[in-house]
């Protein structure tokens, strides 16, 4: 096995270290005993360097843009996987392999999708002014207290139910949550209704269940409109050990409850530096207001003395363009090609900012490009996705991903409570 040593310069000792293999990427140094070793830590403030498992799901070279879910391209993904698809892919690492598989499963989520009636007067006692993933998190937590059949760790039929049954039911605690947040009464699943086009039913619909009434009568919800919310959510479905990922596999490293774990990484999302920069990019382009004010905008995200960012731009992980973001720009062209219209200000406001920005020293030094949630907003704002509403959407793309890793981490029989030391510099 090939090592790697460590000199330390004061005492002139040295010690070997293993190097993990691995199938793409950088290989890793097994620091595991690097202190029953050597009596000192290492010290990796926000994890850059630090690998904290090894994984199967899905692999990213920030190098070249690259992102894979169980080997394959993203790309390829969106192009040949519907979400639900790709949610089975990456909870049981196989895709469906044929349509009579794939409707098996999105069957299996339509009949999953309801609430308990008593959650659903858990979450109506909310105020209506609540932050929707404010109310998601709560609702997948309390989820806990009505699913407590996972006790037996050794039963993997329970990860898959568990995992199954949070994929259904996270679009209709979206679509809960919105309706509460407005006042609205609460619209059951249709499970006549596929996956994705049951979300937007549950979100339009009017009570009698029907959908908007005009002068040519019932509006649709179009197969255009599922399709693209579909890519958005494959698109979302997982990306390596995020802030979010990391949250639900250290919260579950003690052994709790599972939806305990996702409820954290829902709350890990939340924050604008992660999840939550799709709703904040949406704020800057409507304060932005147009084209003329780009160049002046992207002044003050240079001044150091100003913490202000550029929202869905920049990442840990891609130092050149980030795929699943050339996949939404190309998605938001090709849709306003086929009829569902963007918001042409917002649009072209975008276009200038990236524009200005990929020829800008101070971008192209620092290999910061847009991000995911660049350019989704303006998709989900053209399928009348209220802003409150991208970061649950975001929420309901990333569950397989979510679930998937904590089954993963459940299985893995070395995993060990996440316990990090630190630097002491106290009194
Ligand atoms: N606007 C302006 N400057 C930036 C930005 C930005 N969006 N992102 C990074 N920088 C600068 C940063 O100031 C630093 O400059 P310097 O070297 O002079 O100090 C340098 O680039 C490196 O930044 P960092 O903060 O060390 O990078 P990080 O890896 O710790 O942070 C990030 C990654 C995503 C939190 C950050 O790029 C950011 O805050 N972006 C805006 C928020 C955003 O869009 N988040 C969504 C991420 S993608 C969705 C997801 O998977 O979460």
């Amino acid at each position: 096995m090939a090592t790697v040593t460590l000199i330390n310069n004061e005492t002139g000792e040295k010690f070997d270290f293993d190097l993990i293999e691995c199938t793409r990427g950088p290989k890793a140094v097994d620091f595991s005993k690097l202190f029953e070793k050597t009596g000192i830590f290492s010290y990796d403030p926000g994890y850059g360097s630090t690998a904290g498992c090894q994984s199967t799901i899905s692999y990213i070279n920030g190098q070249e843009g690259q992102l894979l879910y169980k080997g394959m391209p993203i790309q390829d993904i969106v192009d040949k996987y519907s979400f639900t698809d790709v949610a089975k892919l990456l909870i049981t690492g196989e895709a469906p392999k044929n349509k009579d598989e794939s409707v098996e499963f999105e069957l299996e989520l339509r009949h999953r999708s309801f609430l308990n009636e008593r959650l659903i007067n858990i979450l109506s006692a909310f105020p209506d002014s609540a932050h929707p993933m404010a109310n998601l998190s709560s609702a997948v937590a309390a989820l806990s207290t009505f699913h407590y059949d996972y006790r037996d760790p050794d039963n993997r039929d329970e990860y898959q139910v568990m995992a199954r049954r949070i994929i259904a039911k996270i679009p209709t605690l979206v679509a809960f949550s919105y309706r509460h947040s407005i006042g609205a009464p609460f619209i059951y699943p249709d499970i006549s209704r596929g996956y994705v086009e049951n979300f937007l039913y549950m979100l339009r619909a009017y009570p009698g269940n029907r959908l908007k009434y005009t002068k040519d009568g019932e509006t649709e919800i179009t197969p255009l409109e599922v399709e693209a919310l579909d890519k958005i959510f494959t698109l979302h479905a997982d990306h390596g050990q995020n802030a979010s990922t990391t949250t639900v596999r250290n919260v579950a490293s003690t052994g709790v409850h599972p939806y305990a774990a996702l409820s954290a990484g829902i709350n890990a999302l939340w924050g604008p530096s992660h999840g939550g920069a799709n709703e904040k990019v949406l704020d800057q382009l409507r304060e932005i207001g147009d084209v003329k004010n780009v160049s002046k905008f992207i002044e003050r995200v240079k001044d150091k003395s100003d913490p202000f960012r550029l929202m869905g731009f920049g990442h840990r992980v891609y130092k050149s363009y980030d795929p699943r973001a050339k996949a939404i720009k190309n998605l938001k062209n090709e849709l306003n090609k086929k009829g569902i219209k963007m918001d042409a200000r917002l649009s072209e406001i975008a276009e200038a900012l990236e524009e200005v920005a990929l020829s800008d020293e101070y971008f192209i030094k620092r290999g910061l490009y847009p991000n995911v949630d660049f350019y989704s907003g303006i998709i989900l704002t053209a399928l009348k996705i209220p802003v409150s509403l991208f970061t649950p959407i975001f929420v309901i793309g990333r569950m397989p991903g979510w679930s998937a890793q904590l089954i993963e981490h459940l299985k893995n029989p070395h995993a060990r409570i996440t316990r990090p030391r630190q630097v002491y510099v106290g009194k």
